[in-house]
């Protein structure tokens, strides 16, 4: 029998970089492709695979990018064309991959696709977006709420309409069941996908076709006023429609007319709605990122839970995935702590499925408070209180301990986190103990081990605070021993094993030989190669 062959997406490990907060090569306070470049071998080194960069599109920023003028230019802020193409030549280089972020659910306002739809009811232009007439009592046309707070739909004057827009006012969004907005898409995706981007990773995919009918959204039970007001209601006919997955399996079919290209798609679903994205035959999305991670309360029971729902809910040749940070989610080391965000990651690089690693999260980076009349993310200003604000997970990546931590040499366009000094990629590259030299070890080696990257994920023992797994290729097998929580547990397993411990957080341990029954020490994890 011919031996399987696994992708480059399926073995190698993504890096998310937020483009705005990377590296700054022009002084400006945010970051820009120049910069990007001039990190890539820092990237290569640290043993990356894809790099998916966030919007880099022309945009107003009334959404930092995701709220895009052109699809297919570069905003000047970022660099230019030239630039681009350096960018992916340099990636290419180095063998690694180009995903660019698309943002298909909405445009801009300032598009000129919508400039043209709203100028007149009978503008060739008008089906792009989503236009109703104002209901009898002149309010909207239902009950609709923003993801960023109020209602969905923006009264437009000149034409006496409304426009539905999931995000902000300035986003408004596209209408899907329109061939042309369709085509014009699915162009852009060509654009770049000849300049040899490597995939894409889809912005909300889940909201892209909205029920017909414009059904009302029924209340959500759970709400209370703690939540932002778009929890108010469950959006049964505002996301995740049927169809959808027709518009996914096309945009599918762009990216396979190329060789050996990815599709992502950022769902926010439970796992039995996720994994239909796969689509029929696995005709849809490569990988529907599986958010479970940034969602779950810290408990081994509720994650090994998860991990196995997953596992068993995904079709046959869907290939898993696991994110453990994002720009619109709590950093990581800020969630569960210092010490745990070391079993996280442990737990991130040993699981079945492509591990993406939110930058500046392979440092330990925590979440930066940002005085009130600082805040820059409209999901927060949108809705004083509530909205949450994203502005703290997305400060300046720490790269050294000079001034802005290398980021850049004007005034950063968010604050930096304050212990830079010692939490920066020069400082803890090479010191053993740090959270970046003990995150480079685990990704050297699961790049390096099948059993890890591509091998069966097999639950073991899990009980109280302990989480253990076994992952197996072939006769390569791991054992992984993860206490998540600070004081000591047992791990009794009902097998007899041997091994030799390859990764611990406390390094004294690495090389013993271990088996048995183990007295499990607080925040202790183990990845141990088996016998
Ligand atoms: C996605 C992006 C988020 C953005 C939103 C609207 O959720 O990750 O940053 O605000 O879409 O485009
Ligand atoms: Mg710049």
């Amino acid at each position: 029998m011919k031996e399987k062959e696994y992708l480059w997406w399926q073995k190698g490990i993504i890096y998310q970089v937020y483009p705005r907060s990377f590296m700054d090569s022009d002084g400006d306070g945010i970051g820009d492709l120049n910069g990007i470049i001039s990190k890539l071998d820092y990237l290569k080194d640290l043993g990356i695979k894809g790099v998916w960069i966030s919007p880099i599109f022309p945009s107003p920023m009334a959404d930092f990018g995701y709220d895009v003028s052109d699809y297919t230019g570069i905003h000047t802020m970022f660099g230019t064309m030239q630039d681009f193409d350096l960018l992916t030549k340099e990636i290419h280089n180095r063998n690694m991959k180009l995903i660019l972020d698309l943002v298909p659910n909405h445009s801009s306002n300032e598009h000129q696709w919508f400039r043209e739809s709203r100028r007149s009811k009978d503008d060739p232009k008008r089906d792009w977006y989503i236009w109703k007439d104002p209901a009898p009592d002149g309010g909207p046309p239902n009950n609709w709420l923003s993801v960023f707070g109020g209602s969905a739909w923006e009264y437009d004057e000149q034409t006496g309409q409304y426009y539905y827009h999931a995000f902000l006012k300035e986003q408004p969004d596209l209408n899907w069941r329109n061939p042309e907005v369709q085509q014009a898409i699915f162009d852009a995706m060509r654009f770049w996908l000849k300049k040899g981007v490597d995939g894409f990773r889809v912005d909300v995919m889940w909201h892209m076709i909205k029920d017909e009918k414009l059904r009302d959204n029924p209340p959500n039970p759970d709400y209370n006023e703690k939540m932002n007001s778009y929890s108010r209601h469950i959006s049964a006919y505002s996301t995740d429609q049927d169809e959808v997955h027709d518009i996914v399996r096309k945009m599918r079919k762009v990216v396979d007319e190329f060789d050996d290209r990815l599709l992502i798609g950022e769902i926010y679903l439970p796992i039995s709605k996720l994994v239909r994205y796969y689509g029929e035959d696995n005709q849809g999305a490569h990988l529907p990122f599986n958010f479970q991670l940034l969602e779950l309360p810290w408990e081994a029971k509720k994650i090994e839970a998860a991990i196995n729902d997953y596992e068993g809910a995904l079709p046959d040749e869907g290939w898993p995935n696991w994110v453990l940070g994002n720009h619109d989610k709590s950093r990581i080391a800020t969630r569960v702590g210092k010490e745990q965000a070391r079993i996280a990651a442990m737990l991130l690089l040993t699981l079945r499925g492509t591990p993406t690693i939110y930058y500046g999260d392979e440092l330990g980076m925590e979440d930066v408070n940002i005085p009130e009349n600082k805040i820059m993310d409209p999901q927060a200003l949108n809705e004083p209180g509530v909205g949450k604000s994203r502005d703290p997970e997305r400060t300046p990546m720490q790269w050294d301990d000079t001034r802005n931590a290398g980021f850049t040499t004007g005034e950063p366009w968010l604050p930096l986190m304050e212990n830079y000094q010692e939490l920066n990629v020069k400082e803890q590259w090479e010191k053993k103990g740090s959270m970046l030299h003990f995150q480079r070890r685990l990704i050297n080696l699961r790049n390096g081990e099948p059993a890890l990257h591509i091998g069966d994920h097999i639950p073991v023992y899990t009980e109280n605070n302990l989480l253990s797994y076994m992952r197996k290729y072939k006769d390569r097998k791991y054992l992984m021993v993860l206490n998540l929580s600070d004081s000591q547990e047992n791990f009794k397993p009902d097998f007899n094993w041997r091994g030799k411990v390859r990764i611990a957080t406390q390094p004294e341990m690495e090389g013993e030989e271990l088996g048995g029954e183990l007295q499990v020490k607080g925040n202790l994890g183990l990845v141990i190669e088996l016998d």
